[in-house]
């Protein structure tokens, strides 16, 4: 539900992507002033942290290092800021509608009195994001409206929300009629599923109300009859086999090694017999040279996702033929590292 924000909130998000767009040329200065000090992938130590220590050391007398990161730990923390106030100094023309489009339906949400998050969840400010996916009744609509339809989409190189559909491709069919879709969010991936398959009707899950909100919103809008809980991905309560394809789309990088693997049990527990799975997420460290690896770490560190190394150095194939997984496959889309894809079928 795109609104246009006021002046001032506008003009401090337009600051915040101008601010990170101007950063880029820093990294080839930086990168030039590792060069000079004779630092290659190949000199670095093996071991991820020594590795932070020994670049730390190596940038220390780096202006170029120390100006990216100074910015990039401004920026980081501030756009989330940024894009609450925006929402804050509408919210007196926002919040109304939004009553009226959750009540519209046809969606539902769902919210469970037996619910209880995950313990690697609560606390954590993923995305840097004050107080996480939880910190404002509205985070939903913050972080799809004016995060990452303005300030991720503006920032980054490819297209956002093409990938999500793009990544659809991978399926072996056109006709899933039962989807469940793990970590809805607010609903980009959502809306790409139901578009890819007009006739399927979707199941959503979410461990945060205020996303979970804005999918609901986005739903009623189109007249998608989404349904939608308050459930973790490793433990949905929903019935054996009833759904013939369970996806996600960047949910991964938010849990521990563990939930990843307790996830593609799930996945397969609710899969019928020849049903699919596909689950979408960061790229594989082991992909990468150690400095490729390092810089992916530290944007990670950074970017406050603290399960990101776990799920970017767990093998995913392994985990999923471990839960009976078939026919698994792992890749990159259309061969770039992001995002990373991996599909797999229970068996009939
Ligand atoms: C980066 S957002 C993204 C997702 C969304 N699928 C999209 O395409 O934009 C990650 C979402 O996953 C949810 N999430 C994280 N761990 C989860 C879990 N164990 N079960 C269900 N949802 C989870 C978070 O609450 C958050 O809304």
């Amino acid at each position: 539900m795109p609104a246009t924000m006021r002046q001032t909130g506008r003009a401090a998000m337009d600051f915040m992507v101008e601010l990170t767009i101007a950063t880029r040329p820093l990294a080839a200065r930086w990168n030039a002033d590792l060069a000079a000090a004779g630092v290659t992938a190949d000199s670095l130590p093996d071991d991820l942290d020594d590795r932070h220590v020994a670049m730390h050391e190596a940038l220390s007398g780096s202006s170029a290092f120390a100006m990216n990161s100074l910015i990039g730990e401004f920026a980081s923390v501030q756009h989330g800021r940024v894009a609450r106030d925006a929402y804050d100094e509408m919210a007196d023309v926002l919040a109304p509608r939004f009553a009226a489009l959750e009540a519209q339906g046809p969606a539902r949400l769902t919210i469970h009195n037996d619910f209880v998050a995950p313990a690697y969840y609560p606390g954590v400010w993923f995305h840097r994001t004050t107080g996480g996916w939880d910190g404002h009744d509205q985070m939903g609509y913050v972080h799809s409206e004016f995060i990452h339809k303005t300030y991720v989409a503006r920032n980054f190189g490819g297209d956002i929300f093409a990938q999500r559909r793009a990544v659809l491709g991978r399926l072996p069919r056109q006709d899933y009629a039962r989807i469940c879709e793990m970590g809805t969010s607010s609903g980009h991936f959502t809306v790409a599923l139901q578009e890819t398959f007009p006739a399927a009707h979707i199941t959503g899950l979410d461990l945060s109300i205020p996303m979970l909100k804005e999918a609901l919103r986005v739903a009623n809008a189109n007249g998608w009859a989404w349904d939608l809980h308050q459930r973790t991905a490793e433990a949905t309560g929903l019935p054996d086999a009833s759904f013939d394809l369970v996806a996600s789309y960047i949910i991964f990088h938010e849990m521990p090694a563990a939930a990843i693997r307790a996830t593609f049990r799930e996945a397969f527990r609710l899969l019928e017999p020849g049903g699919q799975m596909l689950m979408s997420d960061v790229t594989p460290y082991r992909t990468m040279d150690k400095l490729g690896e390092w810089r992916a770490d530290w944007m990670a560190k950074r970017g406050g996702e603290p399960y990101w190394r776990e799920a970017a150095t767990l093998d995913w194939s392994a985990a999923a033929r471990d839960a009976g997984f078939v026919d698994v496959t792992e890749g990159g889309l259309n061969g770039a590292p992001y995002p990373w894809v991996i599909t797999g079928t229970r068996p009939a």
